[in-house]
C-alpha cells in the first residue's frame, strides 16, 4: 500500500514525492536526520529527537526549515495518515539544492522529507531476541556526535556481520568499543554495573541512551560512562544496544563468544521493561 509522505510542504503519495537530483544530501550527504519511535499511535521521546535535530542542524550551519511546533504537527499528521499505531518517523533535512560546490551554497533552502514505517515494536518488548555482534575497526570520520546521513560505512559493518553469521557490528577504536553501527553499546559487568562509553564526538548521543540511563540510575543501578574493550565484553554478565528503534536489547554474544549465559539477561531485561514503561507514559 502507498503511504503519505511530507516533503517540503507538501503531503504526497509516495510515488508522487519527488526532490531534485541537485540536493546536497544526495551528492554530498549534506544532510542530517531523526528517527522516532511510535507506540500506541504516539511519538516516544519527541524532545529529546528534536533537540538533537537542533544541534545537529547548528553544528553544520544548516537552517532548520520548521519550527519544533511545525516539526511535531508534520510527525503526528503523518503518523495519523498513515495509521501507524507501532513504526517510526523518519525525518531528513538537506541544505537543498544548488549547483555542484562543495563550498555551502549562501542562499539554498533546505529540504525537508519525512516518512513513516510500520515496526511490530510491541513484538519486540514481549518477546525480546539476542543478537549476535562481531567487532569491526570504527572508520568513520571523527564527528559521530552530528546525525548524518553519511551512512555508508556502518552499512557496509552490517553487511561484514551478516556474512560472518552475526546480527551487527561493535564498532573499535584505540582498543575500546565505541558504539553499534547504528545503536549505542553497553556491558554489565559481574558486579552488576552498567558501562557505556562516556559522551565526546566519538559516539552518537543516543536519545534513549539518556533515557535509558536516568531510569537506571532512579532505580538505583550502578552506572560507569567509560571505554569498555571487546575482552571486558566477552568477560562481562550481560551486554546490550539501544536505540529508537531497539529500546534495550540484549547482546548474547561478540566475535562468537557467548556473554553470560549466553542468553538475553534479566538488567537488559529490566531496563527494557522501564524504559518501555516509560515511553507508554511519556509519549505524545
Ligand atoms: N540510529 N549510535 C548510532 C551510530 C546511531 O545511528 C543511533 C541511532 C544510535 C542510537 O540513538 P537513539 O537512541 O537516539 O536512536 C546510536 C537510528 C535509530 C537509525 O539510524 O536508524
Amino acid at each position: 500500500m502507498s503511504r503519505t509522505v511530507y516533503v517540503n510542504g507538501e503531503y504526497l503519495p509516495e510515488e508522487d514525492a519527488k526532490i531534485s537530483i541537485f540536493d546536497r544530501g544526495f551528492l554530498f550527504a549534506d544532510a542530517i536526520y531523526e528517527v522516532c519511535s511510535v507506540i500506541d499511535g504516539r511519538l516516544i521521546d519527541f524532545e529529546g529527537h528534536f533537540q538533537r535535530l537542533e544541534r545537529s542542524s547548528g553544528e553544520l550551519d544548516l537552517n532548520l526549515p520548521a519550527s519544533r511546533d511545525e516539526i511535531l504537527e508534520i510527525h503526528r499528521e503523518l503518523v495519523r495518515l498513515n495509521g501507524i499505531q507501532e513504526g517510526l518517523v523518519y525525518m531528513q533535512i538537506s541544505r537543498g539544492s544548488a549547483d555542484r560546490d562543495f563550498v555551502f551554497p549562501k542562499d539554498s533552502k533546505p529540504t525537508i522529507v519525512l516518512f513513516t514505517q510500520q515496526i511490530p515494536l510491541q513484538e519486540m518488548i514481549d518477546r525480546p531476541k539476542g543478537i549476535r555482534v562481531i567487532s569491526i575497526d570504527d572508520l568513520r570520520w571523527a564527528r559521530r556526535d552530528i546525525k548524518t546521513v553519511q551512512l555508508l560505512y556502518p552499512s557496509m559493518c552490517k553487511m561484514m556481520a551478516k556474512k560472518a553469521g552475526a546480527d551487527d557490528a561493535w564498532l573499535i577504536q584505540d582498543g575500546c568499543v565505541t558504539e553499534g553501527t547504528s545503536n549505542n553499546a553497553y556491558i554489565v559487568t559481574k558486579s552488576g554495573t552498567i558501562v557505556t562509553r562516556q559522551l565526546s564526538n566519538d559516539i552518537l548521543h543516543g536519545v534513549t541512551r539518556a533515557a535509558v540511563l536516568r531510569l537506571a540510575r532512579e532505580a538505583q543501578m550502578q552506572v560507569e560512562e567509560r571505554p569498555f574493550t571487546i575482552e571486558e565484553a566477552q568477560n562481562a554478565s550481560e551486554a546490550f544496544i539501544t536505540s529508537a528503534t531497539n529500546f534495550a536489547t540484549s547482546v548474547v554474544s561478540v566475535d562468537g563468544i557467548a556473554i553470560g549465559s549466553g542468553k538475553p539477561g534479566p538488567v537488559t531485561a529490566r531496563l527494557r521493561e522501564i524504559y518501555a514503561e516509560e515511553c507508554r507514559r511519556q509519549a505524545i
